[in-house]
């Protein structure tokens, strides 16, 4: 009997639901190809979810998530929501599915096509492939937070009124399980692992740097260095080529990953996975945001959500070929001279699409 698998939709705000259902046209002829089902389960998330139920994630969507084999994810937020309150936050629902699914694995894969190489502000470094691995349930974003009144008075007299803190706290099986997959990557990859923290200053990157030297023996045929986050920014503009898995922590993987994305100078191109423990839905989603300010143009590049398709085919259902056949069309599309108005560069050369065109593009070279 044919395989059946069962896809938790969540598309989102802004221009979520407009990549999302071309991701989903993108699957169901796949599935037709390859001879295996899909359902989707499509649920309100972020601030849909705000405007129906007062909430960005619902128990209900919750448990539709677990209950799926999968998680396709459009984006969330945008000024809408700007004023809630922060417990009800677009953003908070997306850091409670997270913690909810377990998602402590964060993959954003920064390549840059050769067709695009000339949209990269760095195109003469070379050829850049960086799997970037951040740690995605613990650290500072789900550490203890808060506001205090303080009577202390600073150095210079003036009082210290208020005190605001958000707590950067990591476990030893946090970071081990983080850094196992950092090496596992790079074993699969080019065997460079550059671990990116701040042991120069934080108590939990020394954690980080102790536990990876604890590691290293288990991964021999994988070189590892480090570099403190600061100058990992730098590194990553003058030698990206040179990179292969960087592994770091939930706030530093964060803001590397929207540098290392924009340095492949496609961020509309740029897939994700999230994953948790062998067995468990994993969730996929483009790096890009909602972009509220080009929702229902047509401007919208899905090729991103689209390849996060073939990931999730590949990472969670173990549909390799339909996965490889997904991101073998969307290479043929650039190849044919197809681009989104985000990647047409100055229009020369290239046909300029709409999101159904390119979609349209891609169906047909399925
Ligand atoms: C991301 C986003 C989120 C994050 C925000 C929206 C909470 O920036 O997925 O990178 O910081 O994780
Ligand atoms: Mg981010």
């Amino acid at each position: 009997m044919a395989k059946n698998y069962k896809i938790a939709v969540i598309a989102g705000d802004g221009i979520g639901p407009e990549v999302t259902s071309s991701a989903i046209e993108v699957l169901k002829k796949e599935a037709d190809k390859y001879g295996f089902g899909l359902t989707f389960d499509e649920r309100l998330f972020g601030g849909a979810s705000i405007d129906a139920y007062g909430a960005p994630l619902t128990e209900e969507t919750l448990e539709a998530c677990k209950n799926s084999d999968a998680v396709l994810l459009g984006a969330v937020g945008g000024p809408k929501w700007d004023a809630v309150d922060p417990s009800i936050r677009p953003e908070k629902g997306l850091l409670n599915i997270r913690k909810g699914l377990g998602l402590y694995s964060n993959l954003r894969p920064a390549l840059m096509f050769k067709e695009l190489a000339e949209a990269s502000p760095l195109k003469t470094q070379g050829e850049i492939d960086i799997l970037i691995v951040r740690e995605l349930t613990g650290g500072i974003y789900f550490g203890e937070r808060g506001r205090k009144d303080s009577d202390e008075v600073l150095p210079d007299g003036t009082p210290k009124g208020v005190v605001a803190y958000d707590v950067e706290a990591y476990s030893v099986g946090e970071i081990t399980r983080i850094l196992r997959q950092g090496f596992t990557y790079a074993q699969g990859r080019n065997k460079k692992l550059t671990v990116v923290d701040k042991a120069n200053v934080l108590e939990s990157s020394r954690m980080w740097r102790e536990i990876t030297e604890s590691l290293k023996p288990e991964y021999p045929d994988v070189a590892v260095d480090y570099l403190y986050v600061d100058n990992a920014s730098m590194q990553l503009i003058a030698r990206p080529a040179s990179f292969d898995v960087i592994v770091t922590n939930n706030i530093f993987g964060d803001i590397l990953s929207d540098e290392a994305g924009q340095i492949t100078g496609s961020i509309g191109m740029l897939p994700s996975a999230s994953l948790g423990a062998p067995g468990t839905p994993g969730m996929y989603e483009p790096v890009h945001g909602s972009a509220p300010d080009i929702a229902g143009t047509g401007k919208a590049n899905p090729m991103a959500t689209i390849l996060s398709a073939a990931m999730l085919l590949r990472w969670s259902l173990g549909e390799n070929e339909a996965a490889d056949d997904i991101e073998n069309a969307v290479k043929k599309v650039l190849a044919d001279g197809f681009r989104t108005v985000d990647i047409a560069g100055n229009g020369e050369g290239v046909t300029v699409c709409t999101t159904a065109e390119i979609t349209q593009k891609i169906l047909e070279r399925i």
